[in-house]
């Protein structure tokens, strides 16, 4: 894995943990940690023993704090947009094959809650905070927070954080889904872990084949919907693991995956 500026790319047996590291900056999100981030997504897809993807931030404070606010000084519309139409980890994460959590260890604002956004599943602290709060700046989200917030947890709950900007707690996040799990801060680790290997350990082709599937879910209509997943649950029928998977079954054991 190629050395960066800004992020840190760590191997934990089949889970690689991605951490973004601007601990002074409460790991903004900057340009360079787009470049990196993207660029560290595209090796860790072609890396067949990484099975699970976990990103968190830096330090104890902080997640993600949002957007770098500094660099939008001397954006014009036009460059504003290429940025956004172009290479961003929200896209990287939104096509990633292999399942993504979200480790969400503190402020997670902006950007940051739009990158958690992007990802599988949320794990947080209990001292993990959530907004959008663009509209303070005079300004909307721009990674994706106003169409996956509102999927996610309903166009009245996602209204009422992105035209007020307030924060929210974990609790809170937890009851209106924005998040699956909270953890105490010092379990927060090793909870998110265990289920990174409990994941790592199912068929690869299977869970990213879950992942178009779900996704698909609300990119189309019902009956769209049932087709692409049949002709995907068919696709499992090709595959070492579905012969793995039922032989272990019958024969009571373990199934060992091979992504085959
Ligand atoms: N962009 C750039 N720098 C940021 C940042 C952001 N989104 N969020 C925090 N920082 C920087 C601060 O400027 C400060 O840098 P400095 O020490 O060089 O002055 C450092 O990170 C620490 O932040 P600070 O504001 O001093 O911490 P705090 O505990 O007082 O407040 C927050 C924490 C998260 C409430 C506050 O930093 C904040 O509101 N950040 C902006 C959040 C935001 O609007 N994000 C959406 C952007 S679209």
């Amino acid at each position: 894995m190629a050395d960066y500026e800004t992020i840190t790319v760590e191997r934990l047996g089949a889970v690689a943990l991605l951490t973004i590291n601007r601990p002074d900056k409460l790991n903004a999100l900057n340009n360079k940690v787009h470049e990196e981030g993207v660029a560290a997504l595209e090796e860790l897809k072609k890396d067949d023993t990484v099975r699970v993807l976990v990103i968190t931030g830096s330090g104890e404070k902080s997640f993600i704090a949002g957007a770098d606010i500094s660099e939008f000084e001397g954006q014009t519309p036009v460059t504003q947009r290429d940025l956004f139409h172009e290479k961003t980890l929200f896209n990287s994460l939104d096509t990633f094959p292999k399942p993504v959590i979200a480790m969400v260890n503190g402020f997670c604002l902006g950007g940051g809650n739009e990158l958690a956004l992007a990802c599988d599943l949320r794990v947080c602290s209990e001292t993990a905070r959530f907004s959008q709060p663009e509209i303070n700046l005079g300004i909307i989200p721009g990674g994706g927070g106003t169409q996956r917030l509102t999927r996610l947890v309903g166009e009245g709950r996602a209204m009422e954080i992105i035209l007020t900007g307030d924060m929210i707690d974990a609790k809170t996040a937890e009851a209106i889904g924005l998040v699956n799990r909270v953890y105490p801060a010092d379990e927060l680790e090793a909870k998110t872990m265990e289920m990174a290997n409990k994941i790592a350990e199912k068929a690869p082709i299977a869970l990213q084949l879950c992942k178009e599937a779900v996704k698909f879910a609300s990119r189309s209509n019902l009956d769209e919907g049932l087709r692409r997943e049949v002709d995907l649950f068919a696709i499992c029928f090709s595959t070492e693991d579905k012969q793995e998977g039922v032989s272990a079954f019958l024969e009571k054991r373990k199934p060992v995956f091979r992504g085959k």
